[in-house]
């Protein structure tokens, strides 16, 4: 369903709206203030009938006015609306995590036709976005990303998904379901209240787009981060309105050409540019990002340190011109934005390299990797040779990243 443009934001504001070309189509509405009429929204489509009852996932840690600004909106549009606070961590992304969301929206006599609003980060996310895919085999869900990360990438595609332990060791997305939004809610201005490190961060995925942007329809994205990097850190929210609206481009692009990444070579498997070596660098306990005090490398600042050392690994293995100077660009934008160009304390190239062989891209023993073949473009890679990987994992040792 279309809504009106003029319902869209404050007049004057900058605003966009991305058509994700899923099974059901559904739009990703982009401009700052917008939460204050996601009633209104729903209403438009359907989503929220009078008597109807809708159910709120929250982040527990956001600022308490966002949350009060999107529970208003509902109920001032008739919802009846049911609260949940669901705390922001991997370990309540599980499925202790997704069945108290499920009980309570059976207590709440929830019924099939009734909306869950999903308002936080990717945690939120993911865990509502699962229960709602599970609950009377599935409801519709609205997800209205509070961070960039959550903005760019996580609340577009319709992955959903929970952790698992097994065997002492948490499993990351273990288990999970494809659930597509019906609507997705970004609103900017909330983006004011995120702290700068999960800022920069969501700001990786963003560089990492930009890397791949030729293939999906936003040929220009690594050139314009990087003119646009000091009014993004600066949150100037049109400039933050057509960051996620190109991100959300070319996120709904890779969708609409491999909704369940079932692609071979291409599609939804790109995305994971750089992430292979970050996967690597993410769990060392004690390794410490350039630029950071305390040890402990976040996911965004590995899949910075990753793009690096994927782009030395396609120099040197020749999947990548050398004369086109990549790494020196792709290091220089993820120093401007803030993020860590290396990492101390990371252990040997033998564990790093078993630490690579466990991820999901290997199959059958080999390894496979998305590795960049120019600017904006990527392709996967099977059993690169292995002096080409040591030299990646060598541009991103603290020290060692001389002369790439
Ligand atoms: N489904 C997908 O396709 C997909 C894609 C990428 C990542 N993910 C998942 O996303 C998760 C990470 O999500 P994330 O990076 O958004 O982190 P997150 O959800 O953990 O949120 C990060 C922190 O920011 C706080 N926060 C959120 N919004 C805020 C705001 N506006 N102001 C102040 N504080 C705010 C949260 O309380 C939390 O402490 C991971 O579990 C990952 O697996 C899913």
């Amino acid at each position: 369903m279309n809504l009106p443009p003029e319902a869209l934001t404050a007049k004057g504001a900058a605003q966009a709206r991305v058509r994700v070309q899923a099974p059901r189509p559904y739009d990703v509405l982009i401009a700052p203030g917008l939460l204050e009429g996601l009633g209104e929204f729903l209403r438009e489509m359907g989503l929220l009938v009078p008597h109807r009852r809708l159910f709120l996932a929250h982040d527990a840690g956001l600022p308490a006015e966002i949350v009060e600004t999107a529970a208003v909106s509902l109920h001032a549009a008739g919802g009846r609306l049911s609260r949940s606070a669901v705390e922001a961590g991997e370990s309540a992304k599980t499925m202790a995590g997704a069945e108290r969301l499920l009980v309570e929206m059976a207590a709440s006599r929830h019924e099939r036709r009734d909306c869950v609003v999903a308002l936080g980060g990717g945690i939120v996310g993911d865990v509502a976005g699962f229960a709602a895919a599970i609950y009377r085999r599935g409801v519709p869900i609205v997800q209205c990303p509070t961070t960039l990360l959550a903005m760019v990438d996580a609340a577009v595609g319709g992955k959903t998904a929970v952790n698992l332990a097994v065997e002492g060791s948490l499993k990351k997305n273990l288990i999970g379901a494809f659930h597509q939004p019906r609507l997705v809610i970004a609103d900017v201005s909330v983006l004011r209240t995120l702290p700068d490190r999960q800022f920069r961060c969501g700001l990786a995925e963003c560089i990492k787009h930009g890397m791949i942007g030729v293939e999906f329809g936003e040929p220009a994205l690594l050139e314009w981060i990087e003119a646009a990097a000091p009014a993004l850190l600066a949150r100037d929210e049109a400039k933050l309105v057509e960051l996620v609206s190109r991100n959300v481009a070319l996120k709904a692009a890779v969708v609409g050409l491999d909704e369940r990444e079932e692609a071979e070579d291409g599609g939804r498997a790109l995305l994971n540019l750089g992430h292979t070596f970050g996967h690597a660098v993410e769990t060392v306990e004690g390794a410490i990002g350039e630029g950071t005090r305390a040890p402990g490398i976040h996911h965004g600042e590995a899949v910075a340190l990753g793009l690096i050392a994927a782009t030395r690994c396609a120099e040197e293995s020749g999947a990548c011109p050398r004369e086109l100077k990549l790494t020196e660009r792709v290091r220089a934008l993820i120093q401007r934005c803030g993020l860590p160009r290396s990492a101390a304390g990371l252990p040997s190239d033998e564990e790093l390299l078993a630490r690579m062989a466990h991820d999901k891209k290997v199959m059958g023993g080999i390894l496979r990797l998305v590795l960049p073949t120019g600017p904006g473009r990527a392709a996967l890679f099977a059993d690169p040779p292995r002096q080409a990987v040591l030299a990646g994992l060598q541009a991103i040792r603290a020290g060692g990243a001389a002369g790439c």
